[in-house]
């Protein structure tokens, strides 16, 4: 009796808790679906969007910007779009994620700068990449941003591009292999990925109107590939349409690009944002292009678009979709279930410090090595001279400008986190008497006085030189040459000279240091030259009066360990050329950087007359001539390629044999082009379908290999509008750059 009377009440209770628990579903399923974690996202974007009137769905569609150019709340630090407190949308906050965290504009938020593109590119590891991402991604949480304006997917199509340094190469497979580890890393670690400036954003002259001119092939080949892997391979969730034109229509308005291709043929499902301040021109063809959100205020949205919709120039539905994707992602990422935390603590760890140092010892890439100079011998009482502007930060350069780029791309690192290159060799040059002269002032003339007035605590030696002209400098460093046994020049240029916004003045290095490199070499014929920058340098007036050559493009904090490690032989250089080293700048196609007036004044348009044919598939074309080409670097062993295999099938899978026969360890960059031998269409020589970084001690060999499939060997066909394989024969190439092929096989489509 008493267990019946019990079971009965567990029923009454089951009953109850079945009533509660039924119209408590109720409330969720009924009313607030979309809070549910446990609905789709597709679900919940829905249901939160039946619950919002058209301006709340409006306002999801602008930056933080209260008025036109106003970078989002620039006091608070903040880019990104508002919340919705009724409904509790959160703020997205925005932030770079490309050399490390850039916080909105707020300078006091440090964090790891770990790396640039071009610098990650010439390490050619996309495993190294990946691990570093994930790092950038976690401090990105960890200093409370959920979407990173970035990376670039540019293609660098003339070195004087300005912001060259923030991607990642001329050859749209190398940067697209390393574009989608950066998505995949931030997406899985709670960072929307938007890659950018989408499409054909190659210069900065007249970035805000230029209209780019090009044929389909060469934007479906060149331009277009690596958002194309971002998007279908790294389920990329933003994309950043360009400021630029393309064919006469604004990115922003670009209906072809931003919907018939990136979302019908692509299958995208994230939301478009313009770029910021200037790049939304309009209202109606903007939103009809499927352009989300206009960054970073709402001049052409807002209170516009709500009118438009009012008066009937467009459809609410326009609307609802805009806002769809844009919750559709949010929910996907987990950020109303506020899904991502990281621990402050992160930031700058010592993993992280620690990866930055694998990204810069494998990113160095050595040029040139007459009678093997380098590394250089450690000896006793040898007095070893260190000059030049990149070897010691001036006395309050602007500090995140010094061995980076400039503009948006750039983070703001912990000053003592960079230490300067000259530092760092006095450290392993162990015996040696290290002096150093800064040689050459670096900085442009006109930006001394900014630069003073953000200035770090000045050395005095620092406040001498930044006021001596750069004839006292080279006159000092000439002295001190004169006395040294050994010279290290560290030249080049810094985020002063290239930056986004401005494009570089020449390819050469500044008239000072070059005058500085000749007065030395005159004195001292013991001179080796490191070189730092974001792009290629014409070195045609120096370098065959130096022995030895190692080029750094910006790397991240701890390229000045990384470049004394390599100058004595504790680190294997390994880096390669991700972009082509021609023996001067006039070898680029004519026009292929655009000085002309600008579109909206005269109409004169930038034609990439020079079509796919881009950086090495040019050069090849018209066979000129390289200082260094494509993919080039050299080490301290030597590598012997042999047994080259080529099974064919659906796939095609390539083998060959990679030996170390030097007497130190290294890694060795192995490259897979492909050429077709007949086609019906113009191709380039070769083009680059794969890579491998394998590291082999003295001695060791491995099996490398590669699979193609037939991308590979597609081109995009004008005539059939679409990727086209060619029956007939195929050359697979391998090598250690694009012109040094070691072993050759042909095959038949
Ligand atoms: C740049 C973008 C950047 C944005 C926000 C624009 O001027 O072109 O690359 O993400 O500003 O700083």
């Amino acid at each position: 009796m008493k267990i019946r009377s019990l079971s009965k009440s567990i029923t009454n209770v089951a009953f109850l808790c079945s009533i509660v628990l039924f119209f408590g579903c109720r409330q969720i399923n009924g009313q607030n679906k979309y809070k549910n974690a446990k609905e789709t996202p597709e679900v919940r974007a829905k249901d939160l969007m039946s619950k919002m009137t058209l301006e709340e769905k409006v306002a999801q569609l602008s930056g933080l910007g209260n008025s036109h150019g106003v970078f989002g709340d620039v006091k608070a630090g903040i880019f990104g779009t508002k919340g919705n407190e009724r409904l509790g949308i959160p703020t997205l906050v925005m932030g770079h994620g490309i050399t490390g965290v850039r916080s909105g504009r707020d300078v006091a938020v440090k964090s790891t700068y770990m790396l640039a593109p071009i610098g990650a590119a010439a390490t050619w590891d996309t495993d190294l990449y990946a691990r570093a991402s994930v790092a950038i991604a976690k401090e990105m949480v960890a200093l409370g941003q959920n979407l990173n304006l970035g990376t670039t997917l540019n293609i660098i199509r003339h070195p004087l591009g300005g912001r060259g340094w923030e991607c990642f190469s001329e050859d749209p497979y190398l940067t697209a292999r390393m574009g989608v580890e950066h998505v995949k890393a931030m997406q899985a670690n709670g960072v929307i990925s938007g890659p950018k400036h989408f499409v054909a954003n190659n210069q900065e002259l007249h970035r805000h109107d230029i209209n780019n001119e090009l044929e389909e092939r060469a934007l479906r080949e060149i331009y277009l590939p690596a958002f194309k892997t971002a998007v279908v391979e790294g389920g990329a969730l933003n994309i950043m349409a360009a400021y630029n034109r393309v064919n006469g229509t604004f990115m922003c308005e670009n209906k072809w690009l931003l919907t018939d291709v990136l979302r019908d043929e692509w299958g995208f499902k994230g939301f478009v944002l313009s770029d910021f301040g200037k790049g939304v021109q309009s209202t109606v063809p903007t939103a009809l292009s499927g352009m989300n959100i206009e960054m970073s205020s709402a001049k052409w949205y807002g209170a516009k678009l709500v009118a438009a919709v009012n008066n009937g120039e467009i459809k609410e539905a326009v609307v609802d979709g805009l806002v769809y994707d844009k919750l559709f992602t949010m929910f996907k990422m987990g950020l109303f279930d506020h899904k991502w935390k990281e621990n402050k603590e992160v930031v700058h760890s010592q993993a992280h410090q620690d990866l930055a140092l694998e990204v810069a010892r494998k990113s160095g890439i050595l040029l040139k090595n007459k009678n093997n100079v380098l590394p250089l011998a450690l000896e006793k009482g040898k007095k070893l001279a260190v000059i030049g502007p990149n070897g010691k930060r001036y006395v309050g350069g602007v500090y995140s400008e010094f061995l980076q780029g400039g503009g948006s791309g750039g983070c703001y690192y912990f000053e003592d986190a960079v230490k300067n290159p000259v530092d760092e060799i006095a450290k392993l040059a162990k015996g040696m008497q290290v002096s150093y002269a800064r040689g050459a002032h670096i900085e442009l003339k006109k930006k001394q006085k900014k630069i003073e007035a953000k200035t770090l605590i000045p050395d005095a030696q620092d406040l001498a030189d930044l006021k001596k002209n750069d004839k006292q400098l080279i006159d000092e460093a000439v002295v001190l040459a004169k006395k040294s046994d050994q010279v290290i020049l560290i030249v080049g240029i810094t985020g002063s000279q290239e930056s986004e916004g401005r494009d570089r003045k020449s390819t050469r290095l500044p008239a000072n240091q070059e005058r500085l490199i000749k007065e030395v070499t005159k004195v001292n014929k013991n001179v080796v030259v490191v070189m730092v920058g974001g792009s290629y340098f014409d070195a045609s007036p120096w370098i065959d009066k130096v022995d030895g050559v190692v080029n750094y493009f910006y790397c991240g904090e701890k390229i000045g360990q990384a470049m004394a490690e390599v100058l004595f032989g504790k680190v294997n250089p390994s880096g390669k050329l991700p972009i082509s080293y021609p023996k001067s700048d006039s070898q680029y196609p004519k026009g292929s950087i655009f000085k002309g007036g600008k579109y909206s004044d005269k109409k004169i348009s930038n034609v990439y007359a020079e079509g796919i044919f881009v950086g090495y598939r040019y050069f090849d074309k018209e066979k000129e001539e390289m200082r260094f080409p494509f993919g080039y670097g050299l080490s301290y062993t030597s590598f012997e390629y042999s047994k080259l295999k080529v099974k064919k099938g659906k796939v095609v899978e390539v083998s060959f044999t990679l030996k170390n026969t030097g007497k130190m360890d290294g890694d060795e960059v192995a490259q897979l082009y492909i050429h077709d031998k007949e086609s019906s269409v113009p191709r380039p020589i070769r083009e680059l379908k794969g890579f491998k970084r394998v590291s082999l001690k003295s001695g060791e060999s491995k099996e490398v290999r590669f699979e193609l499939n037939d991308d590979a060997f597609a081109f995009w066909s004008p005539t059939k509008k679409d990727w086209t394989v060619e029956l007939g024969e195929f050359d697979i190439e391998v090598g250690a750059n694009s012109r040094d092929i070691k072993l050759t096989e042909t095959i038949k489509k």
